[in-house]
Formats: C-alpha cells, structure tokens, sequence
C-alpha cells in the first residue's frame, strides 16, 4: 500500500474489512447454537440493577459470545494496524484471549484506498482520532432471532466528532441468502457512502423509525407530537440507521436514554455521509472524544436529507426536551 494514502483512508478501508470479518463470526456462533448468553448486571445487587435501569443502562445487558469474540477481532484487527488510534469496544476490556489468526484482519478495502481523501483530513493525526465499535448492535433481537436487525459498528471520531464508520448488517437478506456475505453501508463525510444505494423516503407520508422494545412515556410523547403516518419499530440504532440510509423512513426518533455512544457513532458518521443529521434531541452533536462519557443522554434524533432537522425538532414538546436535560 502506498505510504501516501491518509490516515483516515486507511482507518476506514481496514475498519470496512474489519466490519465484514466481526460478522461472519457472529453469524458462525449463531450457526454453532452456543450463544453463551450472560446478562451482564446480574452479579450486582438488586439495587444496583434499579439504578442502572433508571439511568437506562439496563438496555445493553445481554451478552454473548458472539459480542465478545466479534471485539476481539475487532479491537485486535484495528489496534494492531493502528497502535496509536484510541479504541473504545462496548464491552470493555476483555481479557486477552488468544484468539484464532484468521479472525485478525490485515487487508483493506481498495475503492476506499484508492479514494481522495476530503482536504480536512488529509493530515488527521493517530492522537486525533477515536473509534468506537460495537461488535453486536441488537443483542436482544439476535437471541431472539430478528437476525436482521444484527448490525455490526465501527465509527470514526476526529476531534470529538464523528464523521464516518461501517454499519456491517451480516445477515442482510437473511431470509433468501442466509449464507450471504451481508451488506456493508460506510462512509466518511466529505467523501460519500459506499456498499449501498441511498434510497429516497416516500413523498406522500412521513415515516418514523424508533425503538422496538423500549417505549415508555417520553418516548411516546416524542412520536405522538411528531404526527407520523407510519412508525417502524426496529431493535438496534445501527439497523434504524439503515432504515434511513435504504428510504424507508424519514426521521429516527428516540427520546430515551438507553443508546451509548458506541452505539451512535457508526450510524452518525455514515448518515452524515448520505446528508443525513443524527443529534440529540435538542439538536446538538454528541461528543465522541476519548474522554467522553459513555450515554447518550439526551436521547437520539436523525433526519435524512432534504428533511428540516430543526423544524422536526421544535415540534417536540417543552416537557420532552425538559426531561432531557444537559
Ligand atoms: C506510535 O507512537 C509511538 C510513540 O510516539 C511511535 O514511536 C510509533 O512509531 C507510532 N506508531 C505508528 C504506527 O505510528
Ligand atoms: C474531553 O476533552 C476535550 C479536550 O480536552 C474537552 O474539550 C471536552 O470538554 C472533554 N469532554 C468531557 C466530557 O470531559
């Protein structure tokens, strides 16, 4: 590979790579039967499970084996290329395994290789740049066999912001080709998208896509002041995001707190890539640095080009933005 290709070129073009491996490991343990299910807070006290469904972290605790081997070779596969990127994995520090060779990934993708890197990053630094992956967005939904709703996420951050990623979905028309390669939806903004075709959202009606399985009064009253014609209850934020980027849906709406920032920062980067927005509810971008902490706290809103972001949000409710507060 040329010396010459930026940075973030190469973190993209081995993350897509990266992404399509982490998948077919999940996929393989699925296929295997051992999921290895444990819920992640149920070794702390009762009390301890209250608080943390309270603050909204009780949405990510299911794991399984699938979660911690797809970390592994992502975390592996990156910081081996990368030594000095920061990598954040939603499931922490995992011991070091030993892990088999072929899980480490050490090629990229080409078209990206090849691509002109956006001015502003010709020169992005190792030191500037943060990835935060989650190796099994829709944990619940892939042990209850909505296998589509499986994505895998690798999101780039430079200076705080996210501005690209892979959303790899691994059983991508499952119900056809369940041994298919998947699809791969990137991006970088000021580059484009690639492994897809955005698709355009329907004229006549206006179409939300929101959470499938954690709906409780705010979030309702978030939907229900937005008027949709139609809501499209999926699991996972990466998948959401694909309902977006494929033109099923206009806008993605989640007054809550459940998602975290590895959750958010792969869907962000590509959306914004296709000219989409993905903010808080209060409009304003999460902060992706090393530093930053882990919640989205002030809930999920995204639009799709050619959809006034500011004109959605201010149909919110007082109350609803009040309960959000910074
Ligand atoms: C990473 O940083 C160290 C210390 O600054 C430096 O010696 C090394 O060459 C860097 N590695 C890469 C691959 O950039
Ligand atoms: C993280 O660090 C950056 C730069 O040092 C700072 O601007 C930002 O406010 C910090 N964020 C948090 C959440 O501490």
């Amino acid at each position: 590979m040329a010396q010459s290709v930026p940075l973030i070129l190469k973190v993209l073009a081995s993350s897509i790579k990266t992404a399509a491996r982490a998948g077919k490991i999940v996929k393989d343990v699925m296929d295997k039967g051992e999921l290895g299910i444990v819920h992640k807070n149920t070794t702390l006290p009762t009390f301890m499970n209250y608080f943390f469904r309270l603050i909204g972290a009780s949405k990510n605790d299911v794991q399984t084996e699938a979660d911690r081997s797809a970390q592994r070779c992502i975390i592996t596969s990156l910081s081996r290329q990368f030594p000095n990127i920061t990598i954040i994995g939603e499931e922490g520090t995992l011991d070091e395994a030993e892990i088999p060779s072929d899980w480490i990934v050490t090629d990229f993708d080409e078209c990206v290789l090849k691509s002109t890197c956006p001015p502003k990053f010709i020169d992005t630094k190792p030191e500037d740049i943060v990835v935060w992956v989650d190796p099994l967005d829709g944990t619940s939904e892939y042990t209850e066999g909505l296998l589509d709703h499986v994505t895998v996420l690798i999101g780039i951050a430079v200076g705080g912001k996210s501005v690209g990623g892979v959303i790899h979905q691994p059983y991508y028309d499952y119900h056809t080709n369940r041994n298919g390669p998947g699809k791969t939806y990137w991006g970088l903004v000021g580059l484009g998208v690639g492994g897809f075709t955005p698709g355009k959202a329907p004229s006549d009606k206006f179409i939300i896509t929101t959470s499938r399985s954690h709906r409780d009064e705010m979030v309702n009253r978030a939907l229900n002041a937005l008027n949709p014609d139609e809501i499209i209850s999926v699991g996972g934020a990466g998948h959401k995001v694909v309902v977006l980027l494929e033109g099923r849906a206009h806008a993605y709406v989640y007054a809550s707190r459940g998602c975290k920032k590895w959750d958010t920062c792969a869907p962000e980067g590509v959306l914004e890539a296709a000219g989409g927005l993905l903010t808080d509810i209060h409009g304003k971008h999460y902060d992706y640095s090393k530093n930053a902490s882990f919640p989205d706290a002030q809930g999920i809103f995204a639009t799709v080009q050619g959809v006034n972001h500011k004109d959605l949000i201010s149909k919110l409710p007082e109350e609803v933005h009040k309960a959000f507060p910074y």
